[in-house]
């Protein structure tokens, strides 16, 4: 068997030992003589799975009784939308835009409320930092922020104080890399290809208080929080397999110490990374200090001449592709190369990055 490290930044490498359950246990699961792929969602033998994953899920996460935790399907992209039908009450939402997905979130939320108030933006440098803002107050329903852009690289290193209005979060790209107070939002959601499981289940971590039934009647079934919530993620077949994996990976973070001993992995792989970078004489970092993500870092050349630069970008993804190194090209919208380095890229994946860029560096200087 011949594994690469897998640097994709969704959907993305899992820890090899549960790609293993997942084999041993495919055609026969505990006992039932089935895999997960043919339960139905409603039998015995599925229940306790997707019970199971919501506990780990809660105690991982320190989520509070008075949360509920979903298993929706349609991916971080659909809570764009579902976030403003049912948040909705005045028509007027914050959002802060840090990149590509915050501005989609924001584009959705127009097509439904009548003001959405861009309150911070860090678009005049590249989204290359998180801007300050410490404190978001106003009339409005929500506050959206995206607590780690995938593609730029950024990560929040505080969360904004938006007092009594609910704080809602895209945590697609950063869930469970390190502790989150959950009781500082009123919503939390994440598509699970990164950090949790295969694609296909999006989890979302609701306060009750914001799971409203009075809803217009255009509000379609699929997109109701309440209509999942009084159904336990079953109003219709919830992505099955999808979430027995994530149990299976919400066991590794927890034999790995949780959250917090995420967190101490993703500092060690990071730091590494950072620090040869800003000590590179050909390659530097794109992130500000201070705004930099533990998870997806973006590097570039010092090569100055665009058209060369292209080049020698395609030809280290390219060579470190042959290498075993794969996915390290810059996300199709920003160009250079980016490592994401979620929860299961092992620190040996890290340093065997940085020695390929080290001889890449050396044979093309
Ligand atoms: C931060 C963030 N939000 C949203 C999305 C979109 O997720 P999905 O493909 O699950 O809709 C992504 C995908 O990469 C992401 O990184």
């Amino acid at each position: 068997m011949s594994r690469v490290f897998n640097f994709s930044a969704g959907p993305s490498t899992l820890p090899e030992s549960v790609l293993e359950i997942c084999a041993k246990e495919m055609l026969d699961c505990h006992g039932t003589g089935q895999s997960v792929m043919e339960m139905s969602h409603r039998s015995n033998a599925y229940k306790p799975i997707i019970e199971g994953v919501e506990a780990k899920v809660r105690e991982l996460m320190h989520v509070p009784d008075n949360y509920k935790v979903l298993f929706l399907q349609g991916g971080a992209s659909t809570q764009f939308a579902m976030i403003p039908l049912n948040l909705n009450k005045t028509g007027k939402a914050a959002y802060v835009d840090t990149g590509v997905w915050s501005k989609k979130a924001i584009e959705e939320a127009r097509r439904f409320l009548d003001t959405v108030d861009v309150v911070a933006s860090s678009r005049d440098r590249g989204c290359c930092y998180i801007p300050e803002i410490r404190e978001i107050k106003g009339d409005y329903d929500y506050v959206h922020i995206t607590l780690n852009n995938t593609i730029y690289g950024t990560k929040w290193s505080y969360i904004p104080d938006t007092g009594d209005i609910p704080l809602v979060a895209d945590i697609s790209s950063c869930v469970l890399s390190e502790p989150l107070d959950v009781t500082k939002f009123g919503l939390l959601y994440a598509g699970a290809q990164k950090n949790l499981a295969p694609a296909g289940v999006t989890l979302v971590i609701i306060r009750e208080d914001l799971i409203r039934e009075e809803l217009p009647k255009t509000v379609p079934t699929m997109l109701r929080y309440d209509t999942h919530s009084k159904n336990g993620s079953m109003f219709n077949t919830p992505p099955c397999y999808s979430i027995y994996v994530m149990g299976l990976v919400l066991d590794w973070v927890k034999e790995n110490g949780g959250a917090e001993g995420m967190l101490k992995r993703n500092t060690e792989k990071a730091e590494l990374l950072y620090n040869y970078l800003d000590n590179s004489d050909y390659y530097h970092a794109t992130v500000d200090k201070g705004s930099r993500s533990l998870m997806n870092i973006p590097f570039l050349t010092k090569e100055t001449d665009p058209d060369k630069a292209t080049a020698i970008n395609k030809k280290f993804v390219a060579e470190a592709a042959a290498a075993g190194l794969v996915n390290l090209a810059g996300h199709r919208l920003v160009g250079g190369m980016r490592a994401s380095i979620y929860n299961a890229m092992s620190i040996d994946g890290v340093k065997a990055l940085i020695a390929f860029m080290d001889k890449f560096a050396k044979e093309n200087a």
